[in-house]
Parts: structure tokens; sequence; C-alpha cells
């Protein structure tokens, strides 16, 4: 299964998503690969432990160069379940690299079906900024997952990806499907995230986009994991933290 996490709001949860929920079903015997797609500063990248980041090829280089590079000899291990390609700041170049190559929309998904049957699950890291590097990502993946905040930022932020993934679906892949919307950073109690879930629920119910039971809280453990770089539900297992991502790895994926 292949799965874009995106949204266009920075900090609010995607590599957090990425990481820990690829630890997290590593650690439960899936095979895993993590597809960092952010030029921006290479968070993922750096997360799993990579700092001759501007030494490593990544995804520009396998669209760029075919016959040199692929999603097998680009992919750094991290232990016999989980492995990933990093992305350092040459990432920001593959909506032009596809096109001057003249490849279409389909490029990433075509590489990247070569080796989906070697992993359980494929996640793709996105940046927040709108690039066709998403619709890349979204005819390549079969369903997609939309982390927000409860505040009012996340709603355009969440009606832009949902609008970029109706458009991919119609042209390009009919299949994707939208997994769910994840409430990340939260906390019921301010008046403004009722107002806002409220009028997002309003909204997505009746296009039936869920929005995922499983809220991951604010919670320090996450900001802790990052900096021991360990999946949080390994670093911090009892944390309430570690407990919402397990609770949404079975939501989402029964595992
Ligand atoms: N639920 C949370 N509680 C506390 N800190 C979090 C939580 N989720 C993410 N973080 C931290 O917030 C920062 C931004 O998250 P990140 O996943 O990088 O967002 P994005 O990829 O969408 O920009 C990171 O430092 C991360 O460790
Ligand atoms: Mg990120």
């Amino acid at each position: 299964m292949i799965v874009s996490f995106l949204t266009e709001q920075g900090g609010v949860g995607k590599t957090s998503l990425v990481f820990n929920l690829g630890w997290y079903l590593a650690t439960q015997g899936k095979k895993v690969l993590l597809v960092d797609l952010d030029p921006q500063g290479g968070n993922l990248s750096r997360l799993l432990g990579v700092s001759d980041l501007d030494e490593r090829p990544g995804v520009v280089d396998i669209i760029r160069e075919p016959d040199k590079y692929n999603f097998t000899n680009t992919v750094i291990k991290v232990n016999d379940y989980l492995s990933f390609v990093p992305a350092n700041e040459y990432a920001r170049e593959i909506p032009d690299v596809y096109k001057s190559k003249g490849e279409d929309e389909k490029c990433l998904k075509t590489m990247l079906d070569k080796v989906k049957r070697k992993y359980d699950f494929i996640f793709i890291d996105t940046s927040p900024a709108p690039s066709d590097a998403h619709i890349l990502s979204l005819v390549a993946s079969d369903s997609l997952i939309i982390p927000l905040l409860p505040d009012v930022k996340s709603i355009d932020a969440t009606q832009n990806v949902i609008d970029t993934y109706e458009a991919v679906k119609q042209a390009y892949n009919k299949k994707l499907e939208i997994l769910g919307l994840v409430y990340n950073f939260y906390d019921n109690r301010p008046n403004i995230s009722r107002v806002v879930q409220e009028a997002l629920a309003v909204s997505y119910n009746k296009k039936k986009i869920r929005f995922t039971e499983t809220k991951i809280p604010r919670n320090v453990s996450l900001t802790n994991a990052w900096a021991v770089k360990t999946g949080v539900t390994e670093s911090y297992p009892r944390s309430k933290g570690a407990q919402s991502y397990i609770e949404l790895s079975k939501e989402l994926f029964g595992i």
C-alpha cells in the first residue's frame, strides 16, 4: 500500500506521522519504505540519521537518471524492516526535472510500482508548499492521509489538498482514497478548536470524507522522540503520544 502524507501547511505533523507510524509498523514486522520528497532541510532524512544528505541520491536523481538510480539502489536501511529514500535540497527540482525530461505525471508511480511488492507499506512525506511533486505523489499512491490542526489555518490548507486530491483522482488515479483526516496537536478545550472542528465536520461529512476517531494529542514525548531519532512507540512506549499512535495504526491499518 502506498500512502501520501500531504497538506499545504507546515508544522502539522506530516513528517511525525510518516516517521512514527512507519517505525511502529516496522516493529510489528511489516516491511516499510519511507520516501522523502521534502526539500526543506530534509527533516525525515535527518531524523533517520543521515548527515551526508548532499552526497546521497534521492527521488530527484531517480527521475533525472533512471539508468543509474532507482528505488532499490538509493534505499538506506534503518533495520531489517524499515528503509527509506532520503531527500536533500535538490528535491525541489523534481517538478522541473520530470517536465524537462518529458515525463508524465505517472513517472513516480512507474518507478515505485517496480518495488511495491517488496514492501507492506510505502509512505511518502511531502513538503507543505504546493508543488507538482504533490501530484506525482498522489498519482503514485493508493491513499492519502491529511494531518490538520484544530485551528483556522487548517481550514484552507485542508480544502486545498482535497481540491488537489479530487483533481488527481479524476484525471489520473480513480482508485485514490482519503484514508483519513487526522487531528494532531489535539486539544478540545479552546472554543476556537471546537468551532473549527464543527465547521470541517459539516463540510466533509457531506462528501463522505472521514476524520479518524484517533486524535494525536500535543505531547512532549513526540518532540523527544525526534531528539533520540527513534519512533515514539519504542522510545516512550507508555506516553500518551505513543498510545495514540498505536490506536491510530489500529484504526487505519488494523495493526
Ligand atoms: N502531537 C505532537 N505533540 C508535540 N510535538 C509534536 C506533535 N506532532 C509533531 N510535533 C513536533 O512538531 C514539529 C513539527 O512537526 P512535523 O511532523 O515536522 O510537521 P510537518 O512535517 O507537517 O511540517 C516537530 O518538531 C515535531 O516533533
Ligand atoms: Mg515535514
